[in-house]
């Protein structure tokens, strides 16, 4: 990475995303442009709750070739990379992951039953996926991603992310300690612990990471925090949910100390706005356009901005088994204002951005 001397100009490898969801039509037409057009220009993983979802290798690239097609049209889009994803339901056996393997699909995700937007194949019971992680385990290219809450309606939201590393996770870790393994969106403090301790047994397993959990507090969507300004925020709402400031600060630590075992998995999560200010509202951060400005000014704020580039471009690459980014991407600072509302054409609806209106810092300069 190199930093102008003046501070005001910054060139880094380009960014991998290690998750994030196209959705499809013309929600998926508009958000390969937006993913572009902010910067999310190579690797992306292009996880499979669409609806249908993505249950075959066959359905999961076929996908991707698609948002490839599109991202060919537009600028900086030919070389975009999206990944395909296959989902893990209680139903996929160990010959249709060993298909998909076959295939070239080498990134699977688990859902637990209803606790996201369309997790409705879900996972309940977790021993009934062990056929289908046995046939994974020891494959080196391999990652499977866990959206790491419990499905166990007994346990409350703010602690599903500790009880499911306490009791299905770790007991997948046991029972499969070759399986090479993500814990999606870390949320806690909890987390933190856990994932530090298996990667000190030697565990070949890691967390993703979202701007919006080194950012926000439980407080941002109840209304308490100073940005709320007192008002219940529903584009600040997303599973898991940010927590306590111990928990953020812990997930702001591991980051800040360089650690190669937490990388960036934005989770970018857009909705129509129909369905985000309505009574029953979609959870995911429509993050994409302000992610990369307050990533930077993340690690800016914390003096620590030799550790951008790890973090954005390298140790996920490096878990994940690819090659570095070679071709960089340039970022001056010019405070500009993210977008209040874009319109989707063809979904006769708008969407608005997650920090929509809010004055940041950084922004791509080609
Ligand atoms: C995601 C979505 O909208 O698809 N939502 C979210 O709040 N994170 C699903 C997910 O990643 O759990
Ligand atoms: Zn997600």
């Amino acid at each position: 990475m190199k930093i102008k001397s003046d501070g005001n100009e910054l060139v880094t490898r380009l960014w991998d995303n290690w998750h994030a969801h196209f959705r499809q039509g013309p929600l998926l037409e508009f958000l390969v442009e937006i993913f572009i057009q902010s910067g999310w220009r190579r690797r992306i993983v292009a996880e499979p709750n669409t609806q249908p979802p993505k249950l075959t290798g066959q359905e999961a690239i076929d996908y991707c070739l698609g948002i490839k097609d599109r991202a060919a049209k537009i600028l900086h889009g030919q070389e975009f990379m999206p990944i395909p994803v296959l989902q893990i339901t209680e139903k996929t056996t160990s010959e249709m992951v060993l298909r998909a393997y076959e295939l070239g699909v080498r990134v699977f995700k688990v859902y637990p039953f209803f606790v996201t937007t369309n997790s409705e194949n879900g996972v309940v019971d977790y021993t009934k996926i062990y056929p289908a992680l046995g046939a994974l385990e020891g494959k080196k290219d391999v990652v499977v991603q866990f959206h790491a809450e419990t499905p166990r309606s007994e346990v409350e939201g703010r602690f599903k992310e500790e009880a499911f590393l306490g009791w299905e996770l770790s007991e997948i870790v046991k029972l499969f300690p070759g399986l090479r393994l993500t814990v999606e969106h870390i949320s806690s403090a909890f987390g933190i612990s856990w994932m530090k301790s298996k990667r000190t047994e030697g565990r070949p397993i890691a967390a993703s990471v979202t701007i919006q959990h080194l950012t926000n507090t439980v407080d941002d969507v109840l209304g308490y925090s100073k940005r709320s300004g007192g008002l219940v925020r529903v584009h600040e709402g997303f599973k898991p949910h940010a927590k306590d400031l111990k928990d953020r600060d812990a997930i702001r630590a591991v980051v800040l100390a360089g650690d190669e075992g937490f990388f960036c998995g934005n989770d970018d999560a857009w909705h129509l706005k129909k369905n985000k200010e309505c009574a029953g509202v979609s959870c995911g951060a429509a993050n994409s356009i302000a992610a990369p400005s307050l990533i930077i000014q993340f690690f800016e704020e914390n003096n620590a901005l030799h550790r951008l580039e790890p973090f954005v471009s390298e140790f996920g690459a490096e878990f994940y088994g690819y090659l570095l980014n070679t071709e960089t991407i340039r970022f001056v600072r010019k405070p500009w204002q993210v977008p209040t509302e874009l319109v989707v054409s063809g979904a006769n609806d708008t969407v608005v951005p997650w920090r929509a209106g809010e004055e940041l810092q950084w922004q791509i300069a080609d």
